[in-house]
């Protein structure tokens, strides 16, 4: 299979950054696109820092770290955004993301395969808002995106076949383990772990415990990370809105109802790591 040389990222935020380094590293030519030049600029700096802390830790020679960062291209234009492969990592809207989806379809060739980072907005439900549903699959990454293994591949019921085969082929050429999957809420990962935030929080909102030793038992029992140090760490908005996704998907069912405490910290906008306060505070 044909190796990518060039991809488009799309949303240069806590995902859209780790993504398009990732594809920096592996040698790619990559354009990573967001509305927001503050976004974009914190990017840069971000993704500069990390590849220099793994210069400075021996992990990549100072020519490699030059190179990957001759691999990116940040741009608050969308007409630079011409690529056989575009990964979108926007807000988790539906509405945007297909608006976005057929912007890029105006812009680029037929061949294109336009693959979206949601956790949860149905694949499905995307491809009937935008106007080449065959070319849409899901790819979801894990956070951070350097680092987590999996890959979800998420055939919608549209999806031409040669696109999962690719969107595989590319998964592998990132070093990453793709897992197959169909769509349906939450994909595999997101509902399997949605009861594991979901009674954390409950415990914390009953005053059964606190979100100190919520984490502190789960990181003793094996987990490499407690719930709500997770949470922070995905985004609390984003966390929240594919809880609320996922439950009125599955009709709504009571153990996945999405929680008030949670919904508290999205109206303050205490965000977790990215906003510098979530359930813990970061300098
Ligand atoms: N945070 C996680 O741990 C995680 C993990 C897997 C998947 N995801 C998914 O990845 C996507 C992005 O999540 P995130 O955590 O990086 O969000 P984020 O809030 O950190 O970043 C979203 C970015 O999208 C940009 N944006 C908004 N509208 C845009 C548009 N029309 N065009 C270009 N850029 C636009 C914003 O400026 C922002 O920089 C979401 O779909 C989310 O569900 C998130």
């Amino acid at each position: 299979m044909e190796t990518i040389s060039t991809i488009g990222v799309c949303g240069a935020g806590t995902m859209g950054s780790g993504i398009a380094q990732l594809c920096a590293q592996k040698g790619i030519h990559t354009v990573l696109f967001d509305v927001n030049e503050t976004v974009l600029q914190n990017s840069r700096s971000n993704i500069w820092k990390n590849l220099e802390t793994l210069q400075q830790k021996g992990k990549i020679s100072k020519d490699a770290c030059m190179a990957i960062k001759n691999q990116l291209h940040f741009t608050h234009e969308l007409t630079d955004c011409k690529a056989p492969v575009i990964i979108e990592a926007i807000i988790e809207q539906k509405e945007s993301k297909a608006n976005l989806f057929n912007q890029l379809i105006s812009i680029n060739n037929h061949q294109t395969i336009f693959a979206s980072n949601t956790s949860s907005i149905s694949i499905n439900a995307l491809a009937a808002s935008i106007t080449q549903p065959q070319r849409l699959a899901g790819l979801h990454f894990f956070n951070p995106a350097t680092i987590m293994q999996l890959v979800e591949v998420i055939k919608g019921e549209q999806t031409a076949p040669e696109v999962i085969t690719k969107l595989v082929a590319l998964s592998q050429q990132l070093g990453k383990t793709p897992v197959l999957c169909n769509d349906a809420p939450g994909f595999i990962v997101n509902r399997v772990a949605r009861p594991y935030y979901l009674e954390a929080l409950r415990l914390v909102e009953q005053g059964l415990a606190t979100v100190e030793q919520v984490d502190a038992i789960m990181e003793a029992s094996g987990f490499k990370m407690g719930p709500f140090k997770l949470m922070d760490l995905i985004g609390i908005d984003i966390n929240y809105s594919v809880s609320c996704i996922v439950w009125e998907a599955l009709g709504k069912p009571t153990r996945l109802m999405p929680s008030t405490l949670q919904q508290q910290k999205v109206e303050v906008k205490q965000l977790g790591k990215k906003s510098g306060i979530g359930f813990y505070f970061y300098q």
